[in-house]
């Protein structure tokens, strides 16, 4: 006979798998190939200011601008701004040699002489640009094709999209696999809400902003650490599409060394970001409302239910029932699958990253040694 205590660490089990497997399922059998509801004019091509906040990235800024430049984008409607924080490895000289020699770019380098986080550089950086479009890239990133730009930024001959962002594929050494099965199941999501609405997680790699829409906004928001998602989704809840694209896909560099701190530390700023929003929820357009909620419940309350019925299976466990010490060992062995485990690990960040908020938002964050440079 299973006991109530059993049966409601059950039910919690199956709310917490089964929530966000019903959420992909439906994304991707009701949203994923469906035809975007949106107007795109592959040529179209706004003047744009690329921004790229640098923190010690004088061994990656070079590979970074040099990449900008070898997009196919009319020159003449690109300007590159590199917004560094006190850099202490030489960053801003390398970038000044690189300007040097592309003159034939229009590039401003912003020196800030203390560092106080991505955010507030970015703000920094706003106040020079001049494109129509904003595009924040990280200096540790990638475009991969030549037509990532323009891919990206023709969305936004739909006047009704205010953000747009890539898709993701990760590249490194040995975490970069266990990167890459959860990089999989996010793209479909991703994809499954823009075409559904907006998607309220963006990426570093490449954020678009429609320009105006940032100056109203008042810039990034300086006092949390996921600048680009909660930007992208405040846009999104004044009724434009913040997107992620299905034509532009960027590298994700995967760390070598202190990976499950970047997880803990992006899982941190995710989390700051939903709780943010929270009070916000109420006031979404009608087809994001169920988007926001959703991913608001998947990072702030379904890991915590996994928590819960582990410890209750524990205690019952411990107290000697059966059933509970056979779904802990069935627990245990699922994890010689990769998925599950992958989901378990990634329960783990978000429940150690909620706690680690308590006492530091990593606003000005450590960095983390690249795999692939
Ligand atoms: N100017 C400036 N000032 N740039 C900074 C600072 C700062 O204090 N801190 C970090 N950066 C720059 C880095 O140099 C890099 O170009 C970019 O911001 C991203 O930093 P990474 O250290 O590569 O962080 P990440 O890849 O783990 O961060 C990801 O998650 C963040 C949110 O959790 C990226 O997607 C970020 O864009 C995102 O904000
Ligand atoms: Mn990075």
């Amino acid at each position: 006979m299973v006991d109530a205590l059993t049966m409601l660490a059950l039910a919690f089990v199956l709310i917490h798998f089964g929530f966000p497997l019903l959420y992909y399922l439906y994304l991707r059998s009701r949203w994923l190939n469906r035809s975007w509801d949106l107007v795109r004019d592959p040529s179209y091509r706004p003047r744009v200011t690329i921004v790229v906040p640098t923190y010690n990235e004088a061994n990656l800024i070079r590979r970074k601008l040099d990449d900008i430049a070898s997009q196919d984008y009319p020159r003449e409607l690109v300007e590159i701004i590199v917004v560094d924080s006190a850099s202490t490895d030489g960053t801003p000289s390398i970038v000044r040699g690189w300007m040097e020699s592309h003159r034939d770019f229009k590039v401003i380098l912003v020196e800030e002489g203390v560092r106080r986080g991505k955010a507030f550089s970015l703000n920094n950086a706003l106040r020079f640009t001049s494109g129509e479009v904003v595009v924040v890239t990280d200096a540790d990133s990638l475009w991969i094709s030549r037509d990532t730009l323009a891919n990206a930024l023709s969305w936004f001959s739909d006047s009704r999209v205010g953000a747009v962002t890539c898709l993701k594929t990760p590249v490194g050494d040995g975490f970069a696999s266990v990167e890459k099965g959860y990089r999989d199941f996010y793209n479909v999501v991703r994809l499954g809400e823009s075409k559904k609405h907006s998607t309220p997680v963006f990426h570093g790699e490449l954020a678009a902003f429609r320009r105006d829409l940032l100056v109203r906004l008042g810039g990034f928001p300086t006092d949390i650490g996921a600048d680009d998602s909660h930007t992208a989704t405040l846009i999104a809840l004044r009724g434009y599409r913040a997107i992620a694209a299905d034509n532009a896909t960027c590298i994700e560099p995967v760390p070598a060394k202190g990976y499950h701190m970047w997880r803990i530390r992006r899982a941190q700023h995710l989390i700051q970001h939903f709780t943010k929003t929270l009070r916000l929820l109420p006031k979404a357009p009608k087809e994001f409302k169920p988007i926001l909620l959703a991913e608001t419940w998947l990072h702030l309350a379904n890991p915590w239910l996994l928590l819960l019925a582990a410890a209750i299976l524990l205690y019952k466990a411990l107290t000697g029932s059966p059933t509970a010490i056979a779904l802990l060992i069935a627990g245990i062995a699922l994890l010689l699958f990769k998925p599950y485990r992958t989901w378990i690990t990634t329960q783990i960040y978000l429940i150690t990253a909620s706690i680690r908020n308590i006492w530091t938002k990593e606003i000005a964050w450590r960095k983390q040694e690249k795999a692939c440079q």
